[in-house]
C-alpha cells in the first residue's frame, strides 16, 4: 500500500511530499499515508491536466430560454396550481417525501467558525439554520400527520461538529431516528502549478467533492436504499443556506409529480445580468443549469427588445428528485463534470498564518438534470423563498437574509390586518404558521398596531 502511494507521488511528480514525509514520525507518517489512500490522486491530477488544456466550447451548443411553469395569471393556471398543491400534499400524507440538506460545503465567504448550518440566522431569536429547517419539518409532519426523514449531507471537515450539534439541541424535538447524516467525499486541493498542499505537519489540503457528490455519497451510504426500501419516493432538495427556503413545498411537489418530471427546479427572475447566479436554460433541446462563472457573456447578458433579460430564470438550488432517477443514475455509473474553482486558503506552518491561492474540483448536482427523462422548471416569488447567505456581509450575507425574513413576516402579519411600523423586526416561527395563509386563519390582527419587535413562537 506504502509503495503504491509513493508510485503514484512519484507518477505527478509531488516530490515536496515524498521529501516531506521522510521528516515525519512513524505515528505521522502512518497516519498521513491512511489520509492519502482515501484520495483519488488519479482523479484530480488528471482533471488538472484536462483544465490546463481546456476550451470553452459553448458556440457549438445550442442554448435557448428553457419552458418554466411561470406564475400563475390565467384561471387555468390558478386552477393547475391548486391541483399541483393537492397533489403534493397527498404524496405527503402517503409518506412519500424526504427531505436532503446539503451541508457539507466549506463556507468560506462566510467565515463562520463552525457549520454553516449551526449559524444563528433567525432575526429575533437567532436560531441557526438547522433549528429553522427541523422546525419545519416538525409542523409539516403535524400538519400532514407524515413522516418526514431529514437527512444532512455533511463532509469530513463538520461531520462531527453537525452530528454533535443535532444531538446537544435533541434533535429539535424531531425523532432522533429520522434524522440522518452521510459524508460526502473528499478531494485533494491544489496549487496554481499543481501541486499537493501540505496544511499541517501531516495533513493535506483537501475539499469536499461539491454538492455533485451528494448524488453518488448517499447511494454509497446505504440511505437511498433504504428509503426505496421504506416507501418514499421523492427527495426535496436544498442547501444550508437559504432561511427562507420552503421545505417540501406540497406545491413544488405537486408540480414534479403532474409533470412527470424526475427532477425539478425552482427558479427566480435573475436580478441583472450580472447576478452571479447560475442560469436554467435548454441546451441541444434539454433542460439544465449553466453557472454563472461558465455561461457565455453573450448569453448572460441577452436582453429582448423591451430590455428583459432572455434567460431569466435563476436557478434556487432547490430541487425535487425522484428516487429512482438517484438509483438509476448509480445504477448505470454515472459520472458529473468536474468544475474548478480558485479559493483562498490559510495555511498554518510553524505557527504563522499564511493565506494562499489554491484550486478546489468540485461536482455540481444540477448538472445531472440533463440525464433526467423529464426535467420542470417552476418560477416562484425571490422574496418569499430565496435568500442566500454567501458573504459575510454586503450581498447575500446575514444582513439581507434578517432583512428578507423581516419583510416577508411582516407581509404576513399586514395580510392578517395589522399595521406594521418600519424598521421593526418580525420573526415568526414555523411551528406558529407554516405560510401566510396558515398565519391568517391563525391570527386575526384587524386594528393591530406593531411598534415593538415581536416574535411569534409555538
Ligand atoms: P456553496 O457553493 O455556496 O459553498 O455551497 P459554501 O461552502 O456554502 O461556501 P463557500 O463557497 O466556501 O464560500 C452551496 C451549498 O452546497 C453545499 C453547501 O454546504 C451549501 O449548502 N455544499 C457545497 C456541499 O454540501 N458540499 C460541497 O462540497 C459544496
Amino acid at each position: 500500500m506504502k509503495d503504491h502511494i509513493l508510485e503514484k507521488l512519484k507518477q505527478y511528480g509531488q516530490f515536496h511530499i515524498i521529501e516531506h514525509l521522510k521528516s515525519l514520525t512513524e505515528e505521522e507518517h502512518k497516519s498521513f499515508l491512511n489520509t492519502l489512500t482515501t484520495l483519488d490522486m488519479d482523479l484530480v491530477f488528471n482533471l488538472f491536466n484536462q483544465y490546463k488544456r481546456e476550451k470553452k466550447g459553448q458556440d457549438v451548443l445550442n442554448i435557448l430560454p428553457a419552458k418554466v411553469i411561470t406564475l400563475p395569471v390565467t384561471d387555468k393556471e390558478k386552477i393547475y396550481r391548486e391541483r399541483a398543491r393537492q397533489i403534493g400534499e397527498r404524496l405527503l400524507r402517503e409518506n412519500r417525501v424526504a427531505v436532503l440538506i446539503v451541508a457539507g460545503g466549506q463556507g468560506t465567504r462566510l467565515g463562520f467558525e463552525g457549520p454553516k448550518g449551526t449559524f444563528p440566522i433567525s432575526p429575533i431569536k437567532g436560531k441557526s439554520f438547522f433549528q429553522l429547517f427541523s422546525e419545519q419539518i416538525k409542523a409539516l409532519s403535524k400538519k400532514y400527520s407524515a413522516r418526514i426523514p431529514l437527512i444532512i449531507m455533511t463532509s469530513e471537515e463538520n461531520d462531527n461538529e453537525t452530528r454533535s450539534f443535532f444531538k446537544e439541541n435533541h434533535f429539535f424535538s424531531l425523532k432522533e431516528d429520522e434524522v440522518l447524516f452521510f459524508k460526502q467525499g473528499m478531494l485533494p486541493s491544489l496549487t496554481l502549478s499543481g501541486e499537493l498542499v501540505l496544511k499541517g505537519r501531516y495533513e493535506l489540503a483537501t475539499n469536499p467533492d461539491g454538492h455533485g457528490g451528494s448524488l453518488k455519497a448517499i447511494y454509497e451510504s446505504g440511505i437511498l436504499k433504504r428509503l426505496i426500501s421504506n416507501g418514499f419516493t421523492e427527495l426535496f432538495y436544498c442547501q444550508v443556506d437559504n432561511p427562507l427556503v420552503k421545505i417540501a413545498d406540497p406545491v413544488f411537489l405537486g408540480y414534479h409529480s403532474l409533470e412527470g418530471a424526475e427532477v425539478s427546479t425552482k427558479v427566480v427572475r435573475r436580478r441583472s445580468i450580472d447576478e452571479k447566479v447560475g442560469v436554467y436554460v435548454s441546451v441541444n433541446g434539454k433542460d439544465a443549469i449553466i453557472e454563472y462563472s461558465d455561461m457565455d457573456k453573450k448569453y448572460m447578458e441577452a436582453v429582448d427588445e423591451k430590455g428583459d433579460i432572455v434567460y431569466w430564470a435563476g436557478n434556487t438550488a432547490i430541487h425535487v428528485f425522484s428516487l429512482y432517477f438517484i438509483e438509476r443514475l448509480n445504477n448505470h455509473g454515472f459520472v458529473l463534470p468536474y468544475h474548478r474553482a480558485k479559493k483562498k486558503l490559510e495555511i498554518k506552518t510553524d505557527g504563522n498564518a499564511n493565506e494562499t491561492d489554491v484550486l478546489k474540483f468540485e461536482t455540481f448536482v444540477f448538472d445531472a438534470i440533463p440525464f433526467a427523462k423529464k426535467a420542470c422548471a417552476v418560477e416562484v416569488i425571490r422574496e418569499e423563498e430565496f435568500s442566500p447567505v454567501k458573504n459575510r456581509e454586503g450581498i447575500d450575507s446575514p444582513e439581507t437574509a434578517h432583512k428578507d425574513m423581516c419583510m416577508m413576516f411582516k407581509r404576513w402579519l399586514e395580510s392578517a390586518g395589522a399595521k406594521v411600523k418600519p424598521d421593526i423586526n418580525v420573526e415568526i416561527s414555523p411551528l406558529f404558521a407554516l405560510e401566510c395563509t396558515d398565519f391568517v386563519k391563525k391570527f386575526n390582527a384587524t386594528n393591530m398596531v406593531i411598534e415593538q419587535d415581536i416574535y411569534l413562537g409555538e
